[in-house]
């Protein structure tokens, strides 16, 4: 090759590279953006829907519109993962068709081929999602949402929508929603649960096409602050025996305002959830958890994932030409609290994936603690873990050089965590998002166990092996440098453990 001919090409190869790298500096670096929870590059996103584990790849989809970063026309986008951490955007997988818009659902793995939609011994994954017919609502029908199957015979890239869909008519009802479908193995059957309104209606299906009514579940029990969305049925595990799980989101009606998720423990028949209990439990007291659900086909360990914020604001949030983050992924547990079985969440452990440098302190006694100046820096991405053998009152304080703060701690006089977002930033452009949020501490240990982790602009706080959990957003006017722990009764933190994350994006 000549010379001039290979410089040439060598240039065109630089700019290229420049370019794409300043592109990919420009979308995952605007101001506010999360750099290790999952956002799409642009447009809006809500819920989580479809996620299943496949052939050693998560896949997650979610509710989408690419043209705008307010809610619009619902498309899934699709993101892939191999790690739950490091996400790789991929096509859109559904659009919108002459039968509405793609609403939440979920994906299931059909390795026995039910559907008939494998060939030559593939397996086929299906998607059973919620059609939403604009024109029809708008007409004032009552009978817009249907539920309809898509099925996927390349691992989850590409969609093929069932010709006779929808398979689940409206029997008139008007929140008729977010199919989420589990194999029930006793009796060989496929279990939908659906959002109808007030309630969660299961269905049955031998081959996802056509569906049976079995029962209702909720009507009159726990929060019905709003309609119920979102549900999700599957079993957990507590010393050798299956603790089943109903999670349904609301909105509105959180424990904090605007929209959260609850659940039910109980156990299904394979026709009924049965449950006993009678008070309502948040699997998550902080405003920006909403509509999660768990990962298909990853055996009895299950993985949540929540859209990482509240229909009260999630359309008003100052991010510009992009719109929320997911939760960090979050493994489910169970533990028994006199005669009830409470639902833990917890980080998942590839979190570690992204660890950077770490500072590991012990005893320390707290009075005023700058554990920013302890640890050299803090800038903005970090896992923060600390034990005390005796819980006290205490905070941790994020803030910047103009005095805008965001606090989450413990009062113990009250007995209660909290996140105050009152003095955080930028909080106007939604009257109620600067309150004051509570959540109950629900562990009776006299110890202390805390995991935060921070992106930037959210903070996840897990309390006690996972059983108040608090997930917050926050828009700082400058990103906040410092960290500091205080405490007026005296906490003694027996061990800290500090780890600096890494950026997930180039
Ligand atoms: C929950 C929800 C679902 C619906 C989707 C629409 O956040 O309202 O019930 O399917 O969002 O985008």
């Amino acid at each position: 090759m000549k010379k001039s001919r290979k410089f040439f090409i060598l240039t065109i190869y630089l700019v290229a590279a420049v370019t794409m790298h300043s592109y990919a500096q420009k979308i995952y670096h605007e101001e506010y953006r999360p750099q290790f929870h999952f956002s799409p590059r642009a447009g809006w996103m809500n819920d989580p829907n479809g996620m299943i584990y496949f052939n050693k790849q998560y896949h997650l989809y979610y509710q989408y519109y690419p043209n705008s970063d307010v809610w619009g026309p619902m498309h899934w986008g699709h993101t892939t993962s191999k790690d739950l951490i490091h996400w790789q955007q991929q096509p859109i997988a559904l659009y919108p068709d002459s039968l509405g818009y793609i609403f939440s659902g979920s994906i299931i793995a059909d390795a026995n081929n039910t559907s008939g939609f494998g060939k030559n011994g593939t397996v086929p994954l299906i998607a059973i999602f919620t059609h939403h017919n604009m024109a029809a609502e708008k007409a004032g029908d009552k009978n817009f949402q249907t539920q309809s199957i898509a099925y996927s015979l390349d691992e989850g890239f590409t969609w093929i929508k069932y010709d006779k869909n929808p398979v689940l008519k409206n029997p008139g009802i008007r929140d008729f929603r977010d199919p989420k479908v589990g194999w029930f193995e006793a009796d060989k059957k496929w279990i939908m649960a659906l959002a109808t309104f007030d309630r969660v209606t299961f269905y049955s299906s031998a081959d996802l096409k056509s569906w049976t009514k079995e029962s209702d579940f909720g009507a009159g029990i726990g929060a019905h602050g709003g309609a119920w969305e979102c549900p999700d049925l599957f079993p957990l595990e507590y010393d050798g025996h299956k603790i089943w799980v109903l999670l349904v989101s609301v909105n509105p009606g959180g424990p904090n305002g605007g929209s959260a998720t609850q659940y039910f423990t109980g156990d299904f028949d394979g026709k009924n959830f049965i449950s006993s209990q009678t008070d309502t439990r948040w699997l998550d007291y902080g405003t920006d958890n909403y509509a999660g659900v768990t990962f298909s086909n990853t055996g009895i360990q299950k993985t949540f994932i929540g859209w990482m914020s509240n229909w009260q604001y999630g359309k008003a949030v100052p991010t510009k030409g992009w719109r929320s983050a997911m939760t960090i992924p979050r493994n489910l547990g169970i533990v028994k609290m006199g005669n009830k079985f409470l639902v833990t969440s917890l980080p998942v452990k590839e979190l570690n994936n992204i660890y950077n440098s770490q500072s590991i302190i012990e005893n320390i006694p707290v009075t005023h603690y700058d554990l920013a100046s302890k640890i050299g820096k803090f800038a903005g991405l970090a896992e923060i873990n600390f034990t005390a053998d005796k819980i006290e009152t205490f905070s941790v304080t994020l803030s910047n050089d103009q005095g805008e703060k965001m606090v989450v701690g413990y009062d113990k006089a009250g007995d209660y965590y909290y996140a105050d977002r009152s003095g955080s930033g930028r909080v106007e452009f939604e009257k109620d998002f600067g309150s004051f949020h509570y959540a109950p501490r629900l562990s009776g240990k006299p110890g202390l166990d805390i995991t935060l982790i921070i992106d930037n602009t959210s903070l996840e706080l897990f309390a006690d092996g996972g059983l108040t959990v608090m997930t917050e957003i926050f828009f700082p006017a400058k990103p906040y440098t410092r960290l500091y722990i205080d405490s007026n009764t005296g906490l003694l933190v027996k061990k800290l453990e500090y780890h600096e994350l890494k950026s997930t994006w180039p």
